[in-house]
């Protein structure tokens, strides 16, 4: 089928809930390729989901011998991988027990419900969460995003869940009460505008969750999985959260999403009281494992900090040099620079220059480049940028 019999069946069938106007049909490593064979500089990663690159020789290896050998059981059984898998997320974590999903909302959703059933325990249920934070699209997730936009025209809202500001200790302090039930927090907001949080108000909130005895919950499904330099990004504050979500790079690409809470925890939901059809299949855990394997044999998290150490240099000097930058933020690979206005000439630019990368928030331009990018491919694409901020 060519290019343009796709993008009528697209404008005909699918329904457009997303602004997009670009085909890519090929990938390998930092790199697509267009529906006319244009190669890019894919600093976007799927939005940090492919963070071994594309196409990864350990992960696509994984999902053929895992294809041709079971697919999906029902979470009535057991597979092989899935155990596999929840111990790798346990070992790279804080060890605690794990629950299977497909999607960042699903996760954040099972986590929310693993705050309720411990809240309604103990006469609590309310989420405190942050403003300008991002948890998904589900009705409950859309509920915990500090985003007002995301919920407009879906209301009622589903109640439960209230704003502080984010890195506000005091603002925390002060909204905690008796219907607590937990905190939610990303400790670096991705589509908030790359801002991670301060080691104060990560280890605050810690000081508060234990004294007012409620759950301190992280949403690493944009940071985790390597991103930051460290598998999570909490790992870097050593702050020890009651709950964690991840998805999008678990899989590199093949959908999966989890939460893992800690033994303390284990008994909160048992039987009966959560499910998912596809969470945990021996296709997806395949998958993830071999992700795993990947970030630690080839020394990602390594790679990640000093190429994030380079390209943060690179954006500094850049910020230095233009009037209308002024601020270079985020951890490891996950790179955010703020400019003082509307940021998507630029992007626009960039990719005609052959660079794909994206906003975060209007004044935001993100850079989520593998964690196995290399210096020279750094280089090219700040070069790209460089010439792109004449849009500015
Ligand atoms: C921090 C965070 N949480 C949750 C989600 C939702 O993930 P998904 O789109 O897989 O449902 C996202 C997606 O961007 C995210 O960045």
């Amino acid at each position: 089928m060519n290019k343009d019999q796709i993008l009528s069946l697209q404008n005909q069938y699918v329904l457009e809930t997303y602004a997009r106007d670009m085909l890519l049909v090929r990938g390998a490593g930092s790199r697509v390729w267009d529906a006319d064979d244009r190669e890019y500089l894919d600093f976007t990663s799927g939005i940090s989901v492919c963070n071994l690159g594309h196409c990864h020789p350990y992960v696509t290896e994984a999902i053929q011998r895992q294809a041709g050998r079971l697919v999906h059981v029902s979470n009535l059984f057991y597979n092989e991988y899935q155990p596999q898998l929840a111990a790798a997320i346990s070992e790279n974590s804080f060890g605690g027990r794990v629950f299977f999903g497909n999607s960042g909302a699903e996760a954040n959703e099972g986590l929310i419900k693993f705050a309720r059933k411990w809240g309604n325990e103990h006469g609590r249920y309310d989420i405190i969460c942050m403003n300008d934070s991002f948890h998904g699209r589900t009705l409950a997730t859309l509920a915990a995003t500090g985003q007002p936009k995301y919920r407009e025209g879906f209301e009622p809202v589903t109640p439960g869940f209230r704003f502080v500001d984010f890195n506000d200790l005091e603002a925390l302090d002060k909204a905690i009460d008796g219907k607590t039930a937990a905190v939610l927090v990303e400790p670096v907001q991705g589509e908030g505008g790359v801002v991670p949080a301060t080691e104060e108000f990560l280890s605050g909130a810690r000081e508060l969750c234990d004294k007012h005895e409620i759950l301190l919950l992280f949403d690493e499904v944009q940071s985790g999985m390597g991103r930051t330099g460290k598998m999570f990004a909490h790992q870097a504050y050593g702050v020890q959260p009651d709950g964690m979500s991840l998805a999008k790079a678990l899989g590199n690409g093949y959908p999966i999403g989890a939460f893992i809470v800690p033994w303390k925890w284990e008994n909160v939901l048992v039987p009966g009281t959560h499910a998912s059809t596809f969470g945990g299949t021996p296709l997806a855990c395949a998958a993830a494992l071999a992700v795993f394997e990947a970030i630690e044999g080839n020394d990602l998290l390594f790679n990640c900090r000093k190429m994030g150490e380079h390209l943060r240099g690179a954006l500094v000097k850049l910020t230095n040099d233009h009037q209308k930058l002024n601020d270079v933020r985020g951890m490891g690979l996950m790179l955010g620079i703020v400019a003082d206005e509307a940021v998507a000439p630029v992007l626009a630019a960039a990719r005609s220059k052959g660079l794909l990368i994206l906003p975060a928030g209007p004044n935001v331009i993100r850079l989520l480049p593998p964690l196995n990018v290399s210096q020279e491919e750094i280089d090219q694409a700040v070069a790209i940028v460089g010439e792109s901020l004449e849009e500015l």
